[in-house]
């Protein structure tokens, strides 16, 4: 009999900038689901990958010097790695720059306009020529630029529209006659009265502003544009439309798309459509998650609060990082990232719960049976009946907990099993036990259920956390097989009698909370927020110079001026006026807040060389530090334009 199947994907991502740790979330949660559902013994399909054409990668690379594909390349390659790191099993990882997928795209699309699906019309919108962007009025603010501030123009562009609008019914037709489509409910209400009810417009599917793109083959002066292009990845990867389709016919339709909640919209709208426009089955579940935010606001490169996910593996190890995530963030809702949350999770669920379980069961056996190895002969008490019908129900609802996607559940539910054992070992008394011969039975009846119930406890993390569970083992004396299988959680005791203890490494030391959040605080993980208002503006006003007011060169000598490089730079949360940059003065880096965000975007900034005041006195702005100053131009109209030199010098060169 072959396997049932499973096909869970992920959203695929802009390899615009390094991931974060609100990207990985979604990654491990889909992780987490793929290992259950192999353990259960489904056929897995586990996609994840990225998303890599449009405008914005290619301004990207632009900046950089670089081609787009180059440009991508080298995110790609990161994000593998940091995959790995986090022990993310993927199936497959799709790039939109694969030609498999570009081909799929162009037949999609051909498709739909020989269906008359797509037709070619025109595309009114409003365009940033410096931004080089179009927007909706409805994106606007206050009728100018969202991202420069800078007034826009109408502009009329030949497009070709997807027609939608001719979905509207029976996509309302599915979504209420199939209720678990659009997961969590929320959502789906949202969908239905923000969207769906109030009416569709036909989608604008091509562009010919920008080249970095799939081209459209019948009109090579348009690239596909945005949602046909990503959204086809879920079937493209399976080879649907290819000389070889096997996979999509294995795997399609989708178990489940695991999706964000802002991109909710375009998997239970867009998509849908397009696969019934393609005549295609539609997936059988979309799941919109929450965010992890900062101080309620949702991490981004753009408000400089991400945390780079490297950094915290590499601290605490994959398995630690992938239980926080999926501990602390009910699915659905957001969760807060701190780095003090993470600590106390690590401490008090991993160390003090699972980690002292571990270790006293091992060391009790060890210290009171030779060689570590219990006696057949072994009697129950009066706790053990609880604990056999506990762990039966906590099985029970972990494993419904995790088939809803509702991890943070299935996790307390099995924690609900590791701290009734602890307590179960100061109900017993072990120590207490062991100081009479005549209990040894019961003593072995005793450290046997500690041992079973680990053994239980420890299959059920794996695909939470896939490394723990070896560590468990070996010190269990439980060989991957038979008793580490799924299946076997369901048979109390299953572990022989005569179970064997070996003491093993500490899997979770105890964190120095202290000491780690200082350390963590300069390992650029969040800036905490901003509340301090702003009190000094950052364009000193120039002091009225009189004719005889000269000042020697020795007085000039005092300012420090050095050539700097932007590497990075981000607006200032709830501020119109500061950006905040990263500026490599040769071998050092220096952040500094300038008051030019409305005549530069982050994205001009970066990669620009500037004149900087090095040994200004460091100040706060909006309580950022700011450590020297960027020389502008001021005119009458108070418009700032950056002093940087006529030819390119190295970083860090003195201005005199
Ligand atoms: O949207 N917390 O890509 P993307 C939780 N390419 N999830 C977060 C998050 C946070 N702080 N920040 C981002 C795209 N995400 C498109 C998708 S699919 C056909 C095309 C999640 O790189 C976000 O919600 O901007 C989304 O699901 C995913 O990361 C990719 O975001
Ligand atoms: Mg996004």
């Amino acid at each position: 009999m072959s396997k049932p199947t499973y096909y869970i994907t992920t959203p695929i991502y802009y390899p615009s900038n390094k991931l974060h740790i609100g990207h990985s979330y979604t990654t491990v949660a889909a992780d987490a689901m793929a290992r259950y559902k192999r353990l259960r013994g489904y056929d897995v399909m586990f996609l994840t990958g990225t998303d890599e054409h449009g405008q914005k990668i290619e301004r990207r690379a632009q900046e950089d010097g670089v081609t787009p594909q180059a440009f991508v390349d080298n995110i790609v390659d990161w994000i593998k790695e940091l995959w790995t790191t986090m022990d993310i099993t993927y199936d497959k990882f799709i790039r939109t720059t694969d030609t498999e997928h570009k081909e799929t795209v162009q037949k999609i699309f051909k498709a739909l306009y020989d269906k008359g699906d797509i037709y070619k019309s025109e595309y009114a919108g409003m365009y940033c020529t410096p931004c080089e962007t179009f927007f909706t009025e409805h994106q606007l603010v206050d009728g100018k630029c969202p991202d420069c501030g800078r007034p826009v123009e109408r502009v009329k562009e030949e497009s070709y529209f997807f027609k939608l609008s001719a979905y509207q019914d029976r996509l309302i037709k599915h979504i209420e006659e199939n209720p678990e489509f659009i997961q969590p409910q929320t959502r789906q209400n949202e969908m239905l009265n923000n969207f769906l009810r109030p009416g569709l417009d036909d989608l604008c599917v091509s562009r010919t502003s920008f080249k970095w793109g799939v081209p459209v083959e019948f009109d090579p002066g348009h690239v596909v544009y945005v949602w046909i292009d990503a959204l086809s990845n879920y079937i493209s990867a399976l080879g649907y439309l290819s000389h070889n389709d096997e996979a999509f016919k294995k795997y399609w339709p989708a178990d489940v798309h695991l999706v964000g909640k802002e991109i909710v919209r375009f998997h239970t709208i867009i998509w849908p459509a397009l696969l019934m426009a393609l005549e295609l089955p539609l997936p059988k579940q979309i799941f919109g998650h929450g965010w992890l935010v900062i101080d309620g606001g949702k991490m981004s490169k753009s408000k400089g609060n991400v945390v780079d996910p490297s950094i915290l593996v590499s601290r605490y190890g994959s398995d630690a990082i992938r239980y926080f995530l999926l501990r602390e963030i009910a699915f659905g809702q957001d969760g807060n990232f701190t780095n003090e949350a993470l600590i106390t999770r690590i401490n008090s669920d991993l160390a003090n719960d699972l980690g002292n379980l571990t270790s006293r069961t091992v060391a009790m056996i060890e210290k009171y049976f030779e060689g570590g190895v219990l006696p057949e002969v072994q009697e129950e008490n009066e706790f053990d009946a609880d604990i056999k019908s506990l762990v039966k129900t906590q099985i029970q609802k972990a494993e419904d907990n995790v088939e809803k996607l509702f991890f943070n559940n299935a996790l307390e539910d099995i924690w609900v099993i590791i701290r009734r054992l602890n307590k179960y070992i100061d109900e017993t008394m072990p120590w207490v036990l062991a100081k009479d011969e005549a209990n040894k039975a019961k003593l072995a009846g005793v450290l046997y259920t500690l041992s079973e119930g680990l053994r239980i406890v420890s299959i059920m993390i794996e695909p939470f956390m896939p490394q723990t569970p070896e560590k468990i083992w070996a010190q269990i004396g439980v060989q991957r097989g038979e008793l580490t299988a799924w299946d076997s959680i369901h048979t109390w005791g299953a572990l022989p009698k005569a179970a064997l203890a070996k003491k093993g490494e500490n899997m979770f030391p105890r964190i120095d909370k202290e000491k780690e959040l200082e350390i963590l605080e300069t390992a650029n993980t969040p800036k905490t927020e901003i509340k301090e208002e702003v009190k000094q503006e950052v364009k000193e006003e120039p002091k009225e110079v009189k004719e005889a007011d000269y000042i020697t060169i020795d007085d000039f000598a005092k300012v420090e001026l050095k050539i700097g490089e932007v590497i990075e730079s981000a607006r200032v949360p709830k501020s119109d006026k500061l950006l905040v940059s990263k500026i490599k003065l040769g071998e050092e880096v220096r952040q500094i807040v300038s008051g030019i965000a409305k005549y530069y975007s982050p994205e001009e900034f970066v990669g620009t060389k500037v004149v900087v005041v090095t040994n200004l006195k460091p100040v706060k702005l909006r309580g950022i530090l700011s450590v020297g100053m960027v020389l502008c131009a001021a005119d009458e109209s108070g418009k700032l334009v950056a002093v940087g030199p006529l030819e390119d010098v190295v970083s860090g060169s003195e201005v005199r």
